[in-house]
């Protein structure tokens, strides 16, 4: 089995990902080990930065009772020598029972799957898709607005560029929700996406305004790296911030999330706030990681 992308990912999977992880949750919480994974391996292959999906994706292994191999720095392995994905994969594949990867080309994911017949976990293929957060971020609407269908769920920033949205909103297009994309013009979501959500029955909606009283505000960081043009880059650098001010237009009841790290886009004085919840949001990386690599690992 593998988790590449959420565009094909049934409800149902969905699901069964959601159930595991509340299993998960009070286990991630006491920080107790399992024995599930005992005598499984995981690769870890970042070819790009990472803290949090890297560190809770090796956290969630252990925890299971596996154990983690793998680079997060591709300067120190043999990809700077110029191997391929391909060969990269081949070999691993004869030291691990499943690969969580990280890669900036848009389908590496993908490509890798094709190369082995172990499990490819997707953790960001450039600005494509990045599945397991997406999971995560369902986790969170789940276990803070104690369901899903029927929400209305801003999402807010780089739309364009934003792996985090691209996997989030094809996850929420399998319920039944409204979607705001909320963008700066030059970063709206790509069209077909658009559409695919619009033939699954999903309402959306596209604003430039951040200012919400949906259920659900998710705001993203502007993905720098990905601009072809640094001046484009610092024409909506600052497109969006949320600080005490403008928190005041935001709904009572308006639950705030963002996948971090963020940069300029929620001053940490609204950290407090109690609509705020991106940290509780990255904390349950750790369940939804160990209910995934158990779904893909275990017997
Ligand atoms: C995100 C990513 O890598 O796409 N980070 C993460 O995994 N939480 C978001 C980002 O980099 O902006």
């Amino acid at each position: 089995m593998n988790i590449i992308s959420t565009r094909h990912m049934k409800r149902s999977f969905i699901e069964e990902v959601l159930e595991r992880t509340k299993k998960m949750d009070p286990v991630a919480e006491s920080k107790k080990q399992l024995d599930i994974l005992e005598g499984k391996i995981l690769a870890t292959l970042f070819f790009e930065p990472s803290t949090r999906t890297n560190l809770s994706f090796t956290t969630a292994m252990k925890m299971l009772g596996g154990t983690v191999i793998g680079f997060d720095n591709p300067r120190t392995s043999s990809v700077k020598k110029g191997e391929t994905l391909a060969d990269t994969i081949r070999v691993v594949q004869s030291y691990a029972n499943a690969i969580v990867m990280r890669h900036p080309n848009e389908g590496a994911a993908a490509l890798a799957a094709e190369f082995t017949n172990i499990p490819i976990i997707n953790a960001g293929d450039g600005s494509n898709q990045h599945p397991t957060q997406a999971l995560l971020d369902l986790y969170t609407i789940l276990k803070e607005k104690h369901k899903i269908d029927g929400l209305e769920i801003t999402l807010a920033g780089d739309l364009k560029y934003g792996r985090t949205i691209h996997s989030l909103a094809y996850a929420l297009g399998k319920f039944d929700v409204s979607i705001v994309f909320a963008s700066p013009p030059a970063l709206r979501i790509q069209r077909w996406i658009i559409n695919d959500l619009k033939s699954a029955g999903i309402s959306v909606k596209e604003t430039d305004n951040i200012e919400t009283t949906s259920d659900v505000l998710y705001l993203t960081r502007i993905q720098k790296e990905r601009f072809p043009d640094i001046e484009e880059y610092q024409k909506v650098a600052s497109a969006y911030v949320l600080n005490e001010e403008s928190l005041k237009k935001i709904g009572k009841e308006t639950m705030i999330m963002h996948p971090l790290p963020r940069v300029n886009e929620i001053t940490p004085e609204i950290d407090h706030d109690k609509r705020a919840k991106y940290f509780v949001q990255s904390s349950y990386g750790i369940p939804t990681r160990m209910a995934i690599l158990s779904m893909v690992m275990g017997d």
